[in-house]
């Protein structure tokens, strides 16, 4: 069974390496990762495939950056020549970034089956790219593996038969689960962050990114009041994606000096930061699901979310866009009880286990 895993930006990179290191166990699967390359830099791509333990891709595509449409079709064309060349049997795509939506359509016009690992979730916001992403690969995989249970939800309103969702947990919690246990034994000496960690105590950890956020000045500035408020109490360690540092310049943005700045941090080192942060604040999907598995409260920086279980587990708190709403939430998060925080079901660290063993029990039946 030939099976292409496919990643392209950043926070796909750690929901592969689980379903690899899974695939691996399998003799019958032959698991060939293909990178679009829509994430390039080193700080955003190689490092994590180095820190996440994956090998070199089998295949790059170098689709770089660019609008949607362009971003987009460069996947397509090339992923397109690589599937008649060496024809998979399967797809797996992950997340909704431009290289899911990208690489499901093609597999599926030239009638390769598509699986959609964190499949159903919905903001409901059509504004967001990523929910354009997330619907039209939905429209046509074969398979639907779920993280929550809102998601099952959603799949079936939009009329999906009930027997191809399968709800198998969170492969991103298995990757989190994994590294949490090797920072425990060894925290790698190169970390830049270690003297500022140490030196701090008490901090917050903060990552911002969406164009929603980002991409206005109006916007951006309103957030930024906030952050230089929250500052004032608590210090902020800020590693910036190059979205934002691009903006920041463009919008000469000034932050307090209580927020500590940082290149765009690999995975293992992040991780260090916010573990024990007293509160993460972002605009990422991920973060609100790994803060929710280890009891980390989250301030997340959106006016909705596709994750709703995150806030009905007491960790997530959704604080809105505006300087007045942030801070609100911000006082709310760091005075909630850690100890009524809740884990979701099947979040346990065996998400790629199940997955694989869908798979392969289908496959073998098609054979
Ligand atoms: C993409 C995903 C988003 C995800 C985010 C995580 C889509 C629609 N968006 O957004 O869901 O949360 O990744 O990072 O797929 N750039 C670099 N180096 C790089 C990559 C990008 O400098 O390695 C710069 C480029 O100038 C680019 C900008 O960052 O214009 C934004 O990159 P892009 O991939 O378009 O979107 P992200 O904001 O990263």
């Amino acid at each position: 069974m030939k099976v292409f895993l496919i990643a392209g930006a950043r926070p796909n990179f750690m929901k592969i390496a689980p379903i690899y290191r899974q695939a691996l166990k399998h003799s019958y699967v032959q698991c060939k990762i293909v990178h679009t390359g829509q994430h390039y830099d080193y700080e955003m791509s190689e490092a994590f495939f180095e820190d996440l333990e994956l090998p070199k891709p089998d295949f790059f595509l170098s689709a770089g950056s660019g609008s949607h449409a362009v971003q987009t079709a460069k996947i397509m064309v090339t992923f397109e020549e690589l599937c008649q060349k060496e024809k998979p049997d399967l797809i797996i795509v992950v997340g909704d970034v431009n290289s899911t939506l990208a690489c499901s359509v093609v597999a599926k016009k030239l009638l390769i089956e598509v699986a959609h690992v964190e499949a159903g979730l919905r903001s409901f916001d059509l504004t967001m790219p990523e929910e354009i992403n997330r619907m039209v690969t939905d429209a046509i995989s074969d398979y639907f593996f779920v993280t929550e249970e809102s998601a099952t939800a959603n799949l079936i309103q939009e009329g999906k038969s009930k027997a191809r969702i399968h709800f198998v947990g969170n492969v991103m919690i298995d990757n989190l689960f994994y590294q949490v246990d090797k920072l425990a034994v060894d925290i790698p000496e190169h970390f830049q962050t270690s003297k500022i960690k140490g030196k701090l105590g008490d901090y917050a950890f903060l990552t911002l990114h969406r164009p929603s956020n980002v991409d206005t000045r109006s916007g951006f500035c309103e957030i930024t009041e906030a952050l230089n408020t929250i500052a004032d109490k608590l210090p902020i360690l800020f590693p910036v994606h190059p979205r934002t540092k691009k903006m920041m310049d463009e919008f000469d943005l000034h932050l307090s000096k209580n927020i500590f700045i940082f290149s765009p941090l690999a995975f293992k080192e992040s991780l260090f930061l916010w573990k024990d942060a007293k509160v993460v604040l972002t605009d990422s999907g991920g973060l609100q699901e790994e803060t929710t598995a280890i009891g980390i409260p989250c301030v997340t920086i959106r006016e909705n979310t596709e994750r709703p279980i995150t806030i009905k587990m007491g960790t997530n708190i959704l604080a809105g866009t505006k300087k007045e709403s942030i801070l609100r939430a911000f006082e709310e998060a760091v005075s909630r009880p850690v100890s009524q925080f809740k884990v979701p079901p099947k979040w346990d660290g065996k998400a790629a286990e199940r997955i694989w063993k869908i798979l392969l029990k289908k496959q073998v039946r098609q054979d």
